[in-house]
């Protein structure tokens, strides 16, 4: 069975009016926005103000491009609550980020930010194809991730019996998506991957069961990698975006019926494309550096926050608002061998395109003699794992590709199934081995 789109009456008017009702709505809220983070968080008064900027400046929806943006390191100046617009008090859920690439941010949400935040995990669900009174497994990890308690409670305000397994236990997670007939699941596409070896390892036809939806994002992925899951699984497989300093998952999705892009939930979350060196505010149509302002958080408004992430908006199709396309990488991936810029994604895509390989990789930077080096870490499938020709030849051809394709010369091993570390939750796609 698969996912059905949402009848066009079942849709919240505003997913299908007008773009001037849109806009209209927008500039109410964002001015809203505006004066509720200049009046409530010092940082927002400094930054305007030494911008010779002032809320009530804001009359049209591209006036925003005149206030300064916000970045990670705003939070992290800020840490752990100096960024939040009310009293502590309010706040009735902190999450977290994991901090690896520096310290830790926090993130903190009011009850009504909360309700929004479901409504926007709901709405992103219904579009996927999820109905009410569906079975919803989610193997997002639960904690301080945004990506399960987001889920779970998107799950419950529309309707659905949620699963809150969480990641790991892969075992389990085969038993209980089969024993509770779990009609969608949400969970990362590489650990989606790993549930499906896991079937196939048990014996047991990933296809058989009542799943119709798979619901994937938290991190960068491919086309092939998606009709890799839909044909495994036979399920349709949609993106779903977000990231916690916005709310979370919820921030744009994919429609079930069009796959052609994230719609962004324009009515909350406000989108511009700037250009990642000077800032300036891109065209639709133009790929640069995606920045986001919520139109309606309380606990903590975001003003042009800079995600990192590349992408471009188009105009909506199966929605009235825009979509993004899928984001192949963030500004932060991007890895430089040799003077040759590339993103782990477009290496995914060659690997994924010969069916010798798995969709297991993992990319090794190094350092010989003062220069750089590539080696991507490749699995074989099973089927092919004695056959010594077949791994030599796949290994000679995705040097070639990566060589034509991409421009740089890399190194290829194709390594034993099960070789590669898999992930529970967030894929690490890269090992950087320099300076080590
Ligand atoms: O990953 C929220 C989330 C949970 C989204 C579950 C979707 C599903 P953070 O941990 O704050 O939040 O990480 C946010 O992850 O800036 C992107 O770089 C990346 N990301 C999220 N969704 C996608 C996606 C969650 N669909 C960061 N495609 C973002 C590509 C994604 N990258």
């Amino acid at each position: 069975m698969k996912a059905s789109p949402a009848p066009r009456d079942s849709l919240e008017p505003i997913e299908i009016a007008s773009r001037d009702e849109i806009a209209a709505l927008q500039l109410e809220r964002l001015r809203w926005s505006l004066a509720h983070a200049y009046e409530n968080v010092p940082h927002y008064r400094r930054s305007f103000d030494e911008a010779g900027v002032h809320p009530d400046d804001c009359r049209r929806l591209e006036d925003l491009a005149k206030f300064p943006f916000t970045t990670k390191q705003d939070l992290r100046n800020g840490y752990p609550f100096g960024m939040f617009a009310v009293p502590r008090e309010q706040i009735l859920r902190l999450h977290a980020s994991s901090g690896t690439t520096g310290q830790a941010t926090v993130v903190g949400y009011t009850k009504r930010d909360l309700d929004i935040w479901s409504a926007m995990v709901a709405r992103s669900m219904r579009a996927a194809g999820v109905r009410p009174g569906d079975v919803v497994h989610v193997a997002y990890g639960y904690g301080l991730f945004t990506g399960g308690l987001g889920a779970h409670y998107g799950a419950e305000a529309l309707g659905c019996t949620v699963v809150p397994m969480s990641g790991g236990q892969t075992e389990r997670q085969v038993q209980l998506i089969r024993d509770l007939g779990a009609a969608a699941i949400m969970v990362t596409p590489s650990y989606m991957l790993a549930i499906g070896d896991e079937f196939e390892r048990q014996g047991l036809d990933p296809r058989a069961t009542a799943l119709k939806v798979g619901i994937h994002g938290a991190e960068p992925w491919t086309e092939p990698i998606r009709r890799q899951i839909e044909e495994r699984f036979g399920i349709d497989a949609v993106d779903i975006y977000g990231l916690s300093e916005i709310t979370g998952p919820g921030v744009a999705q994919e429609c079930v019926e069009s796959k052609d892009g994230l719609h962004v939930w324009e009515d909350y979350f406000y989108p511009e494309i700037i250009d990642p060196e000077t800032g300036a505010t891109l065209p639709d149509g133009e790929t640069g550096e995606l920045v986001f302002t919520t139109l309606a958080k309380e606990g903590l408004p975001m003003i042009r926050y800079r995600t990192r992430d590349l992408t471009s908006l188009l105009p909506g199709t199966a929605r009235s608002m825009r979509r993004m396309t899928r984001i192949t990488g963030r500004s932060d991936d991007m890895l430089i061998v040799r003077g040759v810029n590339l993103y782990p994604s477009q290496v995914e895509e060659l690997v994924v395109g010969d069916a010798r390989l798995s969709p297991h990789y993992v990319l090794e930077l190094g350092r010989e003699r003062s220069l750089d080096t590539l080696t991507a870490v490749v699995e074989v499938t099973p089927a092919l794992a004695g056959d010594a020709d077949a791994r030599a030849a796949a290994e000679r051809e995705l040097k070639a590709h990566i060589k034509s394709f991409l421009g740089v010369t890399a190194a290829v091993r194709v390594v034993d199934p099960g070789t590669v570390e898999r992930s529970i939750g967030k894929a690490k796609r890269v090992i950087d081995l320099r300076g080590k």
